[in-house]
């Protein structure tokens, strides 16, 4: 299994930005035990609606805050005060802060040192997300999210669980740069194809005939950072939105979920236009998941063997860069890979690239 240090690509083990965590729905019933990141932590929602994510392990004797279904306080829907949470062990409570507040049997003030890390949470999209910062820094760019969500004619997808993957992100990221695949592994390949780079957006635009469903697809798909991309389709007549985000677990190890947006024909979708956007779902999952076989089977790419046609390989890793490193020096690799890079033999815009430009 490869890691961060193997692709060299900078001084910390896990990227700076917005990642997902959990699907909303996963906290109805009660607190969940995550781990990303190389960090076990614990979250919930508070009684004001309020999602808190805090460092697991108690201080008093190291209880996972959010494993416990059986202690007598969780059973009893006495474990969320508030905005607060009581570990299930001996009930020590902390707050929205991860400040220990209150010993049930001590009439003292808590230890003042007594506290846990608190990370900054977003709900959106049927999802929520952390902002992940090895500097421990407040957000510096905003969380993508698509007002086509909030739309009655979009056509919602539930979330598909792609689970674990033993494979480093910065291979998921060199799909963006990889038109040669489109061919051979997804039966689509490009007449056009493009990146471009700008700031934490790194984007591709790309066109082409898709054998299997006999239509013109055209796609621009964008990452908002390290982890989350969206993709608009273009498919004959149909318009969608596919989202594939993933989160690092352990250095290494990714977490990957995806997730569709359809248009229907009319502003109150019909029981056959959701119909329809399940199937448009279930269609550009088995294309993602002609990626998937192959990275759950492939040995690390540490270096690639690129041809000439290939050069976009190498932005990306720069790109990707930015992430790992102190965000004093993100402008440097911004400014290394910035602009638009076609690929040769694929740089013949004509109508195509006009409509994608519209995007
Ligand atoms: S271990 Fe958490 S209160 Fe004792
Ligand atoms: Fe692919």
């Amino acid at each position: 299994m490869a890691k961060a240090a193997d692709f060299k690509l900078g001084e910390f083990v896990f990227p700076r930005g917005w990642f997902m965590i959990t699907e909303a729905n996963e906290l109805e019933n009660g607190p969940v035990g995550v781990r990303f990141f190389g960090k076990d932590m614990a979250l919930y929602r508070g009684s004001s609606g309020r999602v808190i994510l805090l460092d697991a392990y108690c201080v008093h004797m190291g209880t996972h805050l959010a494993k416990s279904t059986s202690a007598s306080i969780v059973a009893n829907n006495e474990q969320i005060e508030g905005d607060a949470i009581r570990c299930p062990y001996h009930g020590w409570r902390y707050n929205a802060d991860g400040k220990l507040d209150d010993i049930p049997y001590h009439d003292g003030p808590c230890p003042k040192s007594a506290r846990l890390n608190s990370y900054t949470v977003k709900e959106a999209m049927g999802a929520i997300f952390m902002w992940h910062d090895p500097e421990g820094g407040e957000p510096d760019y905003d969380l993508p999210t698509l007002a086509e969500w909030k739309d009655s004619q979009w056509v919602n997808g539930s979330y598909d669980h792609l689970g674990e993957l033993e494979m480093h992100p910065q291979e998921v990221i060199d799909n963006m740069a990889d038109a040669h695949h489109l061919g051979p592994t997804h039966g689509a390949p490009c007449e056009y194809f493009e990146n471009e780079f700008l700031g934490v957006k790194y984007y591709q635009r790309q066109g082409g005939f898709h054998r299997m469903y006999d239509a013109y697809l055209v796609t621009s798909t964008w990452y908002t950072g390290p982890g989350l991309l969206i993709s608009k389709q273009r498919f004959g007549e149909m318009n969608g939105y596919e989202f594939i985000f993933h989160t690092p677990v352990d250095d290494g190890v990714i977490k990957i979920w995806h997730n569709n947006l359809s248009m229907a024909p009319n502003a109150e979708p019909s029981a056959e236009d959701v119909a329809n956007g399940k199937m448009a779902q279930e269609g550009a999952l088995a294309a993602f998941a002609q990626d998937f076989q192959i990275w759950r089977n492939k040995r690390p790419a540490i270096r690639i063997m690129a041809m000439p046609g290939e050069r976009n390989f190498r932005r990306g890793r720069n790109w990707y860069k930015q992430f790992y490193n102190p965000r004093a020096m993100a402008q440097e690799f911004q400014e290394m890979v910035k602009g638009k890079h076609h690929l040769k033999g694929l740089d013949k815009p004509g109508e195509l690239a006009r409509t994608l430009e519209a995007d």
